[in-house]
């Protein structure tokens, strides 16, 4: 079965109107596999003009990979992917492009932490 998974997509340095790009992911590219592993499968297979950030690579450990999944905030690195999937970028911080947003003006704080829910 695959993922119907769509992203948030916008590039304000060259688009003025974001949009949502839809991706049908087969198995290997989510099933048991956390949103970030999914994330990096569109990249290298389906789409790799998509921008999001990782760091650490082993659970919660940069916070760098926050995403909004289905309207929750969460570690794309320590959430399981599920069949359908919603992505965007966090909220309250400068976009900088897709999922990547800026945190040099607001740091993460314990604040944001605390948004998290587990996936
Ligand atoms: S990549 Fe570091 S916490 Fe997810």
């Amino acid at each position: 079965m695959d993922s119907k998974v769509t992203i948030f997509r916008l590039d304000p340095r060259v688009e003025q109107a974001s949009r949502y790009e839809t991706y049908l992911v087969p198995e290997e590219g989510w099933m048991n596999l956390t949103v970030l592993d999914t994330l990096r499968y569109i990249c290298e297979h389906l789409d790799p003009g998509l921008s999001f950030r990782e760091s650490c690579r082993v659970k919660a450990i940069c916070n760098i990979c926050m995403v909004r999944m289905n309207k929750k905030t969460v570690l794309a690195c320590d959430t399981l992917s599920t069949a359908e999937m919603l992505i965007e970028p966090i909220e309250n911080y400068p976009l900088l492009k897709d999922l990547v947003v800026s945190f040099s003006d607001k740091p993460i704080t314990g604040e944001d932490v605390g948004h998290f829910e587990q996936g």
